[in-house]
């Protein structure tokens, strides 16, 4: 038996209606944000991420899916959705078009990680790139983005922190503090730390592993190191996320693993019991120099995305139920051959007008038929036995509220379409239900 690879998932049709909820859901905000689509290729050019998401970070170094294709052109399966985004953005000169360009996308990633509970080597993220605006006020508008759709499906157990990394020049002068403060403190950094001090010293405060240093704890401070500009930009996003009401921690020891960013980063976290240690559900941040580093125009921009798993993770460990399997309105009941002939073109028809519908394909006896019309929380059953065939008709029963009714075959759809829009406009306490109609 060939299984499925370590690291990757198949999602089942009990699941798959749950993403399928939550992607309608995460498109209809996206309409309102004012957000369009993007499909992008799965695979890149490889040199793509290394000059996007950096050499130096752990992405790039250790978790990318790289290969040699049959033309000789080393590709890469996407890890990430914005270095694809931008590239497509620049290739196809959206800049020329419109002043701010607004993208949403929704798809498979790819990284070669140790697997764990919200953790895998193929998972979905859900992002946005809002290009075109370097005024804070396009960072608070992305960020109240993001928690409208944490509320938008319920979520309570989330907190959203968030740190400016401000500009390259304070950032250098950071690093070069981070360089000063690490060195003299070596022998306390784990293996992967001492690397990470020559290559990209911000991810030193990311470490899990070196949190309980003295080192880590007394290291330098980004606010300390933010110029002017960057501070005064860094208040105006706080400010118009204050008067917002977005709640929100200052967190300094905020980095991101991805080199692109400079200004405001920010990450939503879950803060559910038992959730685990992959509890970032969301991630993202302004990275003005991304385009223009890749031959495009100088061009602002930010966004973030959403690891769709470990948020459909959260939303049902708070039992935030995201949708029920579909129930059929109509299982239809053929007793005999020829009933299944006039059955299957009626079933159809029923379809077409909006009905799902379904009907036996296995010749079962009308005990079982009627079990399985239960499996299928189908409201209304109609059989159709010899005769009923002889008077053209069929015989029609609601199943909540008991009532049956032979209708002529024809008027069927149009019976069943009435009966279930009187029963919506129904106050409760009519007759014909008992009252048991709020569906
Ligand atoms: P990221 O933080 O690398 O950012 O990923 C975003 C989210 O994807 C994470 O917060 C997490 O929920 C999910 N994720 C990442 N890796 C995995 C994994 N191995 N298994 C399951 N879920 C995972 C980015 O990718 C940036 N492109 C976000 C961005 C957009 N920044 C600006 N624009």
């Amino acid at each position: 038996m060939i299984t499925k690879q370590k690291g990757t998932q198949d999602i089942l049709p009990g699941e798959s209606i749950k993403w399928s909820t939550i992607e309608d859901k995460l498109r209809l905000i996206c309409k309102i944000y004012g957000y369009n689509e993007i499909r992008t290729p799965i695979f890149e050019a490889s040199e793509l991420y290394h000059r996007s998401v950096g050499e130096g970070s752990d992405l790039v170094r250790k978790e990318t899916y790289d290969f040699i294709d049959r033309g000789g052109r080393n590709v890469t399966l996407r890890p990430e959705g914005t270095a694809g985004a931008v590239r497509s953005f620049i290739e196809n000169k959206m800049y020329a078009e419109n002043q701010i360009n607004k993208l949403f996308y929704i798809g498979s990633m790819f990284r070669y990680e140790r697997p764990q509970k919200g953790r895998l080597r193929e998972f979905h993220q859900f992002g946005v790139e809002a290009f075109g605006s370097k005024d804070p006020i396009m960072d608070a508008d992305v960020i109240m983005l993001a928690v409208t759709i944490i509320k938008a499906f319920g979520l309570k157990g989330i907190k959203v922190r968030i740190n400016s990394l401000g500009d390259e020049e304070s950032r250098n002068n950071y690093k070069e503090a981070l360089i000063k403060h690490f060195s003299s403190h070596i022998d306390e950094l784990c293996n992967d730390c001492k690397d990470r001090l020559v290559k990209n010293p911000l991810r030193i405060l990311d470490c899990k592993v070196d949190r309980e240093t003295n080192a880590y704890k007394t290291a330098p401070k980004i606010e300390e190191y933010l110029n002017e500009e960057s501070k005064n930009y860094f208040n105006s996003v706080l400010k118009y996320l204050d008067n917002a009401g977005v709640e929100y921690v200052i967190d300094n020891n905020l980095v991101r693993g991805l080199d692109y960013y400079s200004h405001t980063i920010f990450e939503v976290e879950a803060q559910i019991e038992g959730f685990g240690a992959q509890n970032v559900l969301c991630g993202g941040g302004r990275y003005d120099k991304l385009v223009e580093s890749l031959d495009g125009p100088s061009m602002p921009a930010v966004g973030f995305a959403f690891g769709l798993e470990r948020f459909l993770m959260a939303l049902e460990a708070e039992g935030k139920v995201v949708d029920q399997p579909n129930k059929a309105h109509l299982y239809i009941m053929p007793l005999g051959e020829e009933a299944k002939i006039k059955c299957l073109k009626l079933a159809n028809e029923a379809r077409f007008n909006g009905l799902i519908t379904e009907i036996d394909y296995l010749n079962k006896s009308m005990k079982n038929q009627f079990k399985q019309a239960e499996r299928c929380g189908a409201t209304y059953i109609a059989i159709m036995g010899s005769e009923e065939i002889e008077n053209n008709e069929i015989n029609v029963k609601n199943v909540k509220t008991q009532k049956q009714e032979k209708v002529n075959v024809d008027d069927m759809i149009e019976y069943i379409i009435n009966d279930i829009n009187s029963q919506r406009r129904c106050s409760g306490h009519c007759s014909s239900c008992g009252g048991d109609c709020e569906e």
